[in-house]
Parts: C-alpha cells; sequence; structure tokens
C-alpha cells in the first residue's frame, strides 16, 4: 500500500548519512559498492541509474523542462552513502567481488582500501533453503527469534558506529528454495509465534525483512523467494509505516522480455511461441542448479508474458503460446552470461515469423544501477511518509509484488509511467496523461 494521497506528501531532507545492508556480499552487491565508489572519485560513470543520470519531463513539450530526477526530487547523493552486510562466506567486498570476477582488477584496485573494510557479519543462514553454500560465518542461538533478534543488534549497532541517520536494507543474497506458504505466514503473531518456536516454514530472508522492519528500516528483496512480501510481514511494514519493495531485480533476459512483448501486442501481433535459455559460470548459477532454486526464478520469470500478453483477452494471438526458460549453469563463463531467445511468432492472416535474440550480458552490471536506484528511491519514500508496498518501483522487480487484489504490472512502458507520474506528484507536479490535443486546438483555432 503506498501513501498516496491527492495532496504530494512532505518529504524530510536527505541530508547526513545513508546506510545501505546487504545480507549477500556476492556478484551483484560488490558490483554496486565499487561502483558507487569509482564514481565518486571520478573513476567510472553510472550508467544504467536513472536517480543518477535519468531526466524527467514537467510541463507542456513547448516548455522545454526536463530537469535531472535527483534535481526535481530530494535524493540521497552517493556520497552520504555508506555500506555494510551480512555473509556466510567470511570474504570481505574486495575478496567476494575478485571471487564473483564481474569488475576487472585495475578497477577493483581503485577502490581496494574502500572495499577490503567492508568485512560481512556473520549470517542468519540455513541449509535448507539454500543447500550450495560453504557456511563458516553463521550466527548461532536458541530459536529463530534470538537469531532474528541477532540482526536487529547488528542493525543497530551498524547505525551507531557508522553515525547513519537512515538506513535501508537490500536483500542480494541467493535465492533461497521455493516454498508454499502456510498459517505461519499469513499474520503477524502467527509469524512471531513461529519464530519463537523456530518454525521451519520461516526462511532466513523473513527473517531479516523482520529485522528490519523492527528496527524502522526499508527492506527490499533483489531475489524472486517470498521475503516481507508475506501477509504477516505485509501487516508489519503496514504497522510500522515501513516501505517495502520486491521481488527479483530484472534484469537480462527478462528485461529484454518486457521491453518485447509489449511492442508485439501493441501492434496486435501473436506469439505461439517463446523459448528462452541461458549458460552462466557464476555463484548464483551454481545456487539455482538446485531444482527448489530454480523454481523459485522459474515462476519468476515465467509469469511475466502471460500478464503482459493478456491471452485471455487475445485468445487468437496468445491463447496458445508455449513458454519455456531454461538456465545452464556452466562455469567458464562466469558473470558473463549468454541469453538466448527464439520468438516464434505470426501476422496478417497467420504468416508465421520467428525473432532471434542473442544477448551477451553481464548480469551484475545491469542489477547494480537497478540495486542503486532502489535504495535512493525507497529512502526517499520513507521520507516522504510513503509505507507498505511501493508498486510504483515496479520497474525494476522481475514479479513486483502488489495488493492481493491486484495484478501485477510487467509492461516496462506502463512501469515506467508509473515511476516518472510517481516522482512528479512527490514534487508537486502536474501528471503528464500524453493526451497532447490542447496543442492541436489553440494552433487550429490561431490559424481560424
Ligand atoms: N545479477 C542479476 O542480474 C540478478 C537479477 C535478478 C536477481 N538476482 C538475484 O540477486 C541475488 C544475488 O545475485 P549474485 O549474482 O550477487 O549472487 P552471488 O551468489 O554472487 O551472491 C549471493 C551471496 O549471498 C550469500 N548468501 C546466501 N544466503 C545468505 C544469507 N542467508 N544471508 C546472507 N548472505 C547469504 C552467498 O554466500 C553469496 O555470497 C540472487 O538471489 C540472484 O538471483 C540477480
Amino acid at each position: 500500500m503506498s501513501r498516496m494521497k491527492s495532496v504530494p506528501p512532505k518529504t524530510a531532507p536527505a541530508q547526513g548519512t545513508l546506510g545501505v545492508l546487504v545480507p549477500g556480499i556476492g556478484a551483484v552487491s560488490t558490483t554496486l559498492m565499487a561502483g558507487v565508489d569509482l564514481v565518486r572519485q571520478g573513476k567510472g560513470k553510472p550508467f544504467g541509474s536513472l536517480t543518477q543520470i535519468g531526466r524527467v519531463r514537467l510541463g507542456k513539450r513547448t516548455e522545454g523542462k526536463e530537469p535531472l530526477i535527483r534535481e526535481l526530487v530530494d535524493l540521497a547523493g552517493l556520497d552520504q552513502i555508506v555500506f555494510g552486510g551480512w555473509d556466510p562466506v567470511p570474504d570481505d567486498a574486495l575478496t567476494a567481488a575478485r571471487k564473483a570476477a564481474v569488475l576487472p582488477e585495475d578497477m577493483l584496485n581503485a577502490c581496494a582500501e574502500t572495499l577490503s573494510a567492508i568485512q560481512p557479519m556473520p549470517a542468519v543462514f540455513d541449509k535448507a533453503y539454500v543447500p550450495n553454500i560453504d557456511d563458516t560465518n553463521v550466527k548461532t542461538g536458541a530459536s529463530k527469534r534470538a537469531l532474528a533478534d541477532q540482526l536487529v543488534a547488528d542493525i543497530e549497532r551498524f547505525r551507531a558506529d557508522k553515525g547513519c541517520d537512515r538506513l535501508v536494507v537490500i536483500w542480494c543474497g541467493s535465492t533461497e528454495r521455493a516454498q508454499e506458504l502456510g498459517p505461519v505466514h499469513q499474520s503477524l503473531e502467527s509469524f512471531e509465534r513461529g519464530l519463537a518456536e523456530s518454525d521451519p516454514a520461516i526462511s532466513p530472508s523473513m527473517m531479516y525483512a523482520w529485522a528490519a522492519l523492527q528496527s524502522g528500516v526499508p527492506y527490499i528483496n533483489g531475489a524472486p523467494h517470498h521475503a516481507a512480501d508475506i501477509p504477516a510481514l505485509r501487516e508489519f511494514a503496514r504497522q510500522k509505516q515501513i516501505p517495502i519493495a520486491g521481488n527479483d531485480f530484472k534484469t537480462g533476459q527478462t528485461l529484454m522480455k518486457t521491453i518485447i512483448a509489449p511492442g508485439l501486442k501493441a501492434r496486435m501481433l501473436g506469439v505461439s511461441g517463446w523459448f528462452s535459455t541461458n549458460i552462466l559460470g557464476n555463484r548464483d548459477g551454481q545456487v539455482l542448479e538446485d531444482p527448489g532454486a530454480f523454481r523459485s526464478k522459474e515462476v519468476s520469470k515465467l509469469g511475466v508474458l502471460e500478464r503482459i500478453l493478456q491471452p485471455d483477452l487475445y485468445p487468437d494471438l496468445y491463447g496458445d503460446l508455449y513458454h519455456a526458460v531454461r538456465i545452464n549453469y556452466y562455469p567458464p563463463r562466469g558473470d558473463a552470461k549468454e541469453g538466448w531467445d527464439n520468438l516464434d511468432i505470426f501476422g496478417w492472416l497467420g504468416m508465421p515469423m520467428q525473432i532471434k535474440i542473442d544477448f551477451l550480458c553481464r548480469d551484475s552490471i545491469l542489477a547494480a544501477p537497478v540495486a542503486l536506484d532502489l535504495v535512493l528511491f525507497m529512502d526517499l519514500a520513507q521520507r516522504s511518509g510513503m509505507f507498505g508496498i511501493q508498486e510504483w518501483l515496479s520497474f525494476y522487480f522481475k514479479s513486483p509484488i502488489t495488493l492481493p487484489e491486484l495484478y501485477p504490472e510487467h509492461d516496462l512502458f506502463k512501469q515506467r509511467k508509473k515511476l516518472y507520474n510517481t516522482l512528479r506528484f512527490l514534487a508537486g507536479e502536474e501528471l503528464i496523461t500524453h493526451l497532447g490535443l490542447d496543442y492541436y486546438e489553440s494552433a487550429e483555432s490561431e490559424a481560424r
């Protein structure tokens, strides 16, 4: 639930230090940390980030007003950010970044001082949820509640040590195994009882989400599994008036899907098959070898086309669509993955055509600016008194969370419009409908 009323909320100024705490010091989070440090030093450009280089049009097209987003709304600057995090692997962020091998050695050397100072706090970790990790840096406690309380203590210690004025927690940890929600997830009361009784259906990521909310800190989920999106934690977020957002950063193949599918649909072209396959060799790929973790990802990736194409409304065009997604762990590629898509489409009179996409992308290079924007926008949301599900940030997610009675919007361009109009709204500017008839009405009345 967002705190949208017809009057824009007042946004508290973005002054002081913004702490960013990440469960998961791996490829994505170290690429984010390295990037922020390199940009701060003037040794890199923040391409891919709306908050750093994006602009937003205000008013009419004739007015020529397109300020930077960060001039329109008050966002924390990169020099105000400090990072910390947890990981079951005890590597500092520099060592983790070297192992992830996303960025070249010269770039990592240039930010070595900052990264090597980021030591992971012991994680709340459970092999039942992520089996393929060698866990040596983990917390122990008498119950899940005791472990979650240790996370709250970590957050408060970090806040005090670093002098943070505000914090955001963003999950960049491994994908946990998919699970059906049960009674323990349905209310805050049952969830907290489950924590005390160490209910096996409570995952580590749910415990981080609970700890963040308990500490008054916004929570973002970059992975596909359930975390803050369960009824119990949605209730907690509303009660504590804290924003939550997720799930699963939208990068790579799904980003392409949500760019191309709306275009085909906009022109009423049919799709009979969409086969997607990937090879990747990073630790994320290794974790996704596990069928339970892959199932989380698969559900997240498959839902996208169904929602965009609406086969129930367009049965002739999309009713028989065969959609498959495969991920194969292939170590030689590391983080430099390759995603192939074959689309069987049809047009006028049902005549068939094909589209082939071969995207040689770098997952963490696409994910880092998404993570940065999410952190800065969630901080903005909290300073503006917005709480609960932040649907306006769906633009960044493969499986955007929404209220149960709403379906998620996957079309990147509708998501973008919503994001931009929310920013205009927060800044007290007029929303843009793109109707534009008034330009022609005034031109024609002049001509008469
Ligand atoms: N790279 C992308 O484009 C992309 C896109 C969408 C989603 N994601 C998701 O983001 C997450 C991070 O991806 P990555 O490539 O950085 O993976 P990674 O394997 O490099 O890093 C994940 C880290 O999380 C740690 N971890 C596992 N369980 C933990 C726990 N309970 N507490 C704290 N740390 C824990 C692991 O030890 C590892 O260091 C994954 O869930 C991935 O599916 C990534």
